[in-house]
């Protein structure tokens, strides 16, 4: 015999209404999103928009400026990471995982200490336009909660797994979405020679794709640090890159010298 009692229910969350900051910036012209996927409003819950500031750092209009960008961690080789960006006074921005935020909350919080960037790259680094909107804002709000309760801070940045977004999931996205202008391989070739020399083949106003979470990678980026130092290259965060950011904006390059308006 059952008792209706015991019955399990499903408890639906209601759904919040969007807090779109209204923005009307155009795209990046530079984006290249997926059209005609369904619309993210049905369910989607979003927090208040969080504002980015004018970062602190290189004026990269002026100077060379590249930004170095690290997926999928934290890990076990990102506090030795950290080690060799700050003996390099070397900015840059890591993409956490939201579920290996807890395992390594200190070396989260040691990230935003020593002045990088951080920002969400979903709770299980699932392909957000192949979830319903309702599942991708899930796998997203989730990691930033995991992200604030490590740090204290919401991240300022976000960038879907596989470069894969709706657009009207892009749109709805409280911080600047971030691609990358650079994809170094490196979680293909595992190797740190061809990881540097792929770092190193850029321009200024790059954004550079890597993964602290292969040895291999971090290996790479003494070198990185030292020769791109040494051609000038100013290593700063995303949002000290482009300058100002704007929430729901797709971007995959930065500012380069002598674009000052
Ligand atoms: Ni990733």
């Amino acid at each position: 015999m059952i008792s209706r009692s015991t019955a399990l229910r499903f408890i639906l969350a209601p759904a919040l209404a969007l807090t779109l900051a209204g923005c009307g910036a155009p795209l990046s012209a530079h984006w290249q999103g997926l059209p005609g996927k369904a619309p993210s409003e049905q369910g989607a819950a979003t927090e208040s928009p969080e504002v980015t500031g004018t970062p602190e750092g290189p004026d990269c209009a002026e100077v060379k400026c590249v930004a170095l960008t690290f997926d999928d961690g934290p890990g076990p080789y990102t506090e030795s990471l950290l080690d060799v960006m700050e003996k390099h006074n070397a900015k840059a921005s890591f993409f956490l995982i939201g579920k290996d935020v807890a395992k390594y909350p200190e070396v989260v919080r040691e990230e935003l200490a020593n002045g990088h960037e951080i920002g969400n790259h979903t709770w299980s680094h699932q392909d957000l336009a192949k979830l319903s909107p309702a599942a991708a804002q899930r796998e997203l709000r989730k990691a930033d909660e995991a992200i604030k309760q490590a740090t204290g801070a919401a991240p300022t940045l976000m960038r879907p797994p596989y470069g894969t977004i709706t657009e009207s999931l892009k749109k709805a996205q409280p911080v600047p979405v971030v691609l990358w202008s650079d994809d170094t391989l490196d979680w293909k070739t595992r190797n740190t020679k061809k990881t540097v020399k792929a770092a190193e083949d850029i321009k200024p106003g790059s954004i550079v794709l890597m993964h602290d979470i292969h040895k291999s990678t971090v290996d790479a980026v003494p070198k990185i640090l030292e020769d791109l130092g040494a051609q000038g290259y100013h290593f700063v965060t995303v949002s000290q890159l482009i300058g100002q950011p704007k929430p729901g904006v797709g971007y995959e390059t930065g500012q380069k010298p002598g674009t000052k308006k």
